[in-house]
């Protein structure tokens, strides 16, 4: 990358400027905008600075005192003292009284900060706040803004990337767990509106109890909810048919804004060209642009299932089967297509999941959606593909039971994973590339992962090019390998034109790959946008937007 990449710095950078003004003049920001905060924190409208078409007008902290300096970079604003932080919490408690909706507690904050999931080290939060209702976010937002408290949205826990780590200075962390309630079910527009702490699973639950032919197809870790769904772009099994969080499925958001206003994104209608969508700037912004409360999403109709799973003499044989079938006319009839390779097919059986040991090698298993005769020929065309591309063996489940029970060892990946060796902990990796890359990705992954010893298992949502190597660590020393492998593997996907996550997010852990990957100026419009709804950076700071110093990184090693 040549140097007129360089993030510009703000002060003197007459075309992240002129973006802004651009951004501004969309539209975008400049409702936002037309104000300045006080230094007591109350927000006052900026007359000097209404007219001038939006390139200047813009909020800025109190404590810029020069007005044609550009609001600071996320990650250098000045942040409540200890003593402040404390004096926000006696807010909280006064705002909202209710019993355990303020939690200090070390247990607590701890647990919040910690993710036994992932490799990021704890870090506590100041407090944990349980909102009830919008009006309760609202609240707390306008206090962490006057005391300038960084605010760290919490819902499933189970993203990966470090996400909703606790920020060192202090920080508030929103429980959404409170807000589950589903609002409205329109059974018949094939749409529902839930709060943002609702399951995923849940949802899934209640609408089949309730005899509702519809599901929610998104589907992530288990436990994640809602808001953090929204909040990481996920994705999962169902991507390859249904498609991820950045396509149709979130309809109408409703968030609270950093400056304390309340948004609804959208109408209910299914489709809309009313101007740009404000829907997909909360989709993977990682609550850093605000704090999802309610969601108007899409549903599906419940199509019948069967799950199958074919073996292969290795992953290359597996990868060129997918890339077949999906490209044939039996393609749209795979709901999911999973890859688990020999060592992930041994993790399972270790931890006793299954009932019956399943083989130990390459293994492809299979969601097929249709009629009775749709799933027959679709079957039999697989079988016959497979076959081709050197599958030994092609299975149904025998009964709803055991498909069951294979796709929840399939969920129950990575769990098996840290539990095939005890004392071990696991870095559970995420890249994407163009699927005809797959195989050399797999490949040369899986070279240098036995090269530098390292112990790991691979799963994939082969359809869609995405891939996940499990690999385990028990000291420093082990970490400190898998943190260069896995740099190696994020380059080499996006030399493939891949990404440096497929669905996980960027939290704290590839912040430092989206320059390589996007271009300094694409990252300086996130941050551009980023500076125009959060000017004061409190909302989830030092996740997604590279810190400044991240550029020369990705720029030194360059290749
Ligand atoms: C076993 C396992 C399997 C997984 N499989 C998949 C998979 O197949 N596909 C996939 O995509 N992911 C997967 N994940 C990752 C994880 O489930 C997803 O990232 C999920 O979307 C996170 O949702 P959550 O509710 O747990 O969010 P959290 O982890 O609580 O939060 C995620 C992010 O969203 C923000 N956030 C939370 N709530 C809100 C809100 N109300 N408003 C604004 N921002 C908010 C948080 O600050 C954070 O930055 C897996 C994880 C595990 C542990
Ligand atoms: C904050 O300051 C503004 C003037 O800058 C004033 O109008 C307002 O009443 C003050 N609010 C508080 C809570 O002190
Ligand atoms: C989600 O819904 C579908 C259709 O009802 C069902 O097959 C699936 O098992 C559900 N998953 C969960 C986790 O509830
Ligand atoms: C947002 O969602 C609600 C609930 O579905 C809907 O009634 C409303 O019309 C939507 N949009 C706006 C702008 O209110």
């Amino acid at each position: 990358m040549s140097s007129d990449a360089q993030v510009p710095k703000p002060a003197s950078a007459p075309r992240s400027r002129m973006l802004e003004g651009v951004i501004l003049g969309a539209g975008l920001a400049l409702a936002l905008s037309n104000y300045v905060y006080t230094q007591n924190g109350s927000v006052s409208l900026d007359g000097a600075n209404v007219g001038h078409g939006g390139n200047e007008a813009r909020a800025r902290p109190a404590k810029t005192t020069n007005h044609d300096e550009l609001p600071e970079p996320p990650g250098s604003h000045q942040y409540a003292s200890k003593e402040e932080v404390q004096q926000a919490i006696e807010e909280l408690r006064k705002a909202l009284p209710g019993e355990d909706a303020i939690m200090t507690d070390l247990d607590t904050l701890t647990t919040y900060g910690h993710s036994d999931n992932s490799y990021h080290p704890t870090s506590p939060h100041s407090v944990v706040v349980r909102p009830q209702s919008t009006e309760d976010v609202v609240k707390i937002v306008n206090i962490a803004r006057q005391y300038r408290v960084p605010i760290v949205p919490y819902s499933g826990a189970t993203s990966l990337e470090g996400h909703f780590s606790g920020y060192p200075s202090g920080d508030i962390c929103i429980d959404m767990s409170g807000m589950d309630k589903i609002i409205e079910i329109h059974e018949g527009d094939g749409d529902v509106v839930v709060q943002a702490g609702v399951p995923w699973e849940e949802l899934n639950r209640t609408l089949k109890d309730k005899g509702i032919p519809l599901f929610f197809p998104l589907d992530p870790g288990p436990g994640a909810t809602i808001g953090g769904m929204i909040g990481t772009g996920c994705s999962g099994t169902n991507a390859v048919r249904y498609g991820t969080a950045k396509g149709e499925w979130f309809l109408n958001i409703t968030a609270v804004l950093p400056n304390g206003k309340v948004i609804k994104t959208r109408r209910r209608a299914r489709k809309s060209s009313a101007g740009f969508d404000l829907t997909k700037i909360f989709i993977g912004a990682e609550g850093t642009l605000g704090i999802v409360t309610e969601a108007t999403l899409r549903l599906a109709p419940v199509v019948p299932t069967r799950v199958a799973m074919a073996q292969f003499p290795d992953i290359q044989h597996a990868v060129s089967a997918v890339q077949e079938i999906l490209n044939s006319p039996n393609g749209p009839h795979l709901q999911c297509i999973e890859l688990l390779d020999d060592k992930m097919m041994a993790a399972i059986n270790t931890a006793g999941e299954v009932s019956r040991k399943l083989p130990i090698s390459d293994t492809l298993f299979f969601k097929i959606q249709g009629s009775e005769d749709a799933i027959g020929a679709t079957a039999a065309a697989v079988r016959e593909t497979t076959a081709k591309h050197g599958s030994t063996r092609f299975e149904f489940a025998q009964t709803d039971e055991e498909a069951e029970e294979l796709w929840e060892s399939r969920k129950y990946a990575l769990i098996s994973t840290i539990g095939s060796e005890p004392g071990a902990r696991c870095w559970t990796t995420d890249v994407c590339v163009p699927p005809s890359k797959l195989p050399q990705l797999v490949s040369e992954t899986k070279k240098d992962l036995a090269d530098n010893n390292l112990r790991s298992t691979i799963v994939g949502h082969v359809g869609d090019g995405n891939f996940h190597a499990l690999i385990l660590f028990k000291d420093d020393k082990e970490l400190h390998a898998v943190s260069d492998a896995v740099h190696r593997l994020v380059r080499r996907a996006i030399r493939m034109d891949g990404t440096c996550t497929g669905e996980h997010g960027v939290g704290v852990g590839k912040k430092e790959y989206l320059v390589e990957e996007l271009g300094a100026d694409t990252v300086e419009l996130m941050k551009t946008i980023k500076r125009a709804i959060d000017p004061l950076n409190i909302m989830n700071p030092s996740k997604l937007y590279p810190d400044t110093d991240d550029k020369s990184k990705s720029t030194t090693t360059g290749h």
